[in-house]
């Protein structure tokens, strides 16, 4: 069985790396030359709105999916016609605008920080005094990795904020003060059934993910799962859906969902029974979900903007090391390592290590 991957980005190498333990081929579509994901599948390279591509990808394939998740709407709904989509072009239009993902959760009663859409300078001079400051300004479309963001500290910033996101729609956020930062990778089959990781504590640096440590029996699980459902079968959604979150003084607080696999579920590969990998491909297909359940102390470490240094990796106890085989760039990720370890002390020995490698 062949499934297509819109994507070949390290998500789509993980994806397929799960996808061939399941026994089956992968077709990628990606518009950069030689993406990582494509020494394991067969690249058809094309920009995500190249009709003949995608009829190619979808004659290929059995069941399409994806990993990226600003593939053209109209891009999916053509494949919509041809193949099965999972998941569906209805996460992915939610997922890439902020602010119909925060109406969504604003219908679901998913509390969210206080906000206000704003489409020019002087609606954002408005937004600043309904919201409050310190503010975060973000442009509905396209952000990733703390991009196309500009924090508000005073009325002053107004301008420059607005500059900074390009003077571009976007949403305007009260800055939470958050304990923590957590989130749910959940997993939902074409017949409904859900599955749900244990809730991950995200710790971020420069805007960009650093660490995730999954935290079992968390108090805030039963409050994320219930969301990450509402959402999920309020799209129809089919495969893995992350969903991120604030902890404030013990309330969650919406931030923003992906509808694919995500980076604070990486720690599932070698720390969960199925990963959300594995998981995701057996949705896509129509398999039995997989044991979610965290089997040991684990955390995940991203490699960020570095080479991967794969041999002091490797003699840490414990270590699990996943490169990209990307080239670094400041601000890439080009791969992470799983520690999982016998007990909770040893994982901090290692996770030092580990942070002495980093620069
Ligand atoms: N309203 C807010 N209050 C406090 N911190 C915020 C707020 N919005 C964003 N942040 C901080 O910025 C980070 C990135 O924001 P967000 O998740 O919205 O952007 P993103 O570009 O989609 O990021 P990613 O691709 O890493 O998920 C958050 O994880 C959080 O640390
Ligand atoms: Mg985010």
């Amino acid at each position: 069985m062949s499934v297509g991957i819109l994507g070949a980005g390290q998500l789509g190498r993980m994806l397929a790396q799960a996808g061939i333990s399941l026994g089956l081929d992968c077709v990628f579509l990606d518009p950069a030359e030689a993406p990582c994901a494509a020494v394991l599948g067969k690249h058809l390279r094309a920009e995500f709105d190249d009709l003949a591509a995608l009829d190619a990808l979808a004659s290929q394939s059995e069941a399409v999916t994806l990993e990226f998740e600003n593939v053209p709407v109209a891009s999916l709904e053509h494949l919509a016609g041809q193949a099965t989509l999972r998941p569906g072009a209805k996460s992915l239009a939610c997922a890439q605008d902020r602010g119909e993902e925060k109406a969504l959760f604003d219908s679901l009663g998913i509390a969210t920080p206080d906000y206000r859409l704003v489409a020019t300078e002087a609606e954002l001079a408005t937004a600043v005094e309904a919201v409050g400051l310190p503010a975060v300004l973000k442009t509905r479309r396209f952000g990733y990795d703390g991009k196309g963001q500009s924090v508000l500290r005073s009325a002053d910033d107004v301008a420059a904020a607005w500059q900074a996101v390009g003077g571009q729609p976007s949403i305007l956020e009260a800055f939470v003060p958050f304990r923590r930062e957590v989130s749910m990778v959940a997993v939902r089959a074409a017949d409904g059934d859900m599955r749900f990781y244990p809730l991950a504590e995200n710790v971020h640096r420069d805007g960009i993910l650093h660490t995730s440590t999954p935290r079992t029996g968390d108090p805030l699980t039963e409050a994320a799962e219930a969301a990450a459902r509402a959402v999920a079968e309020s799209l129809e959604h089919v495969g893995v859906l992350a969903f991120e979150f604030f902890d404030r003084d013990g309330e969650l607080v919406a931030n923003e969902i992906a509808p694919r696999v995500h980076n604070s579920g990486h720690w599932t590969q070698d720390g969960a029974v199925c990963s959300q990998f594995e998981n995701h491909m057996r949705a896509v297909i129509g398999l039995p979900l997989g044991d979610t359940r965290q089997i040991a102390p684990c955390m995940m470490i991203n490699i960020i903007g570095q080479a991967v240094p794969v041999p002091a990796l490797a003699a840490i106890p414990g270590a699990c090391v996943h490169s990209y085989a990307k080239a670094p760039r400041p601000g890439r990720k080009v791969g992470h390592v799983n520690l999982v370890t016998a007990a909770a002390d040893e994982l901090t020995q290692s996770s030092a290590r580990v942070h002495a490698l980093l620069t």
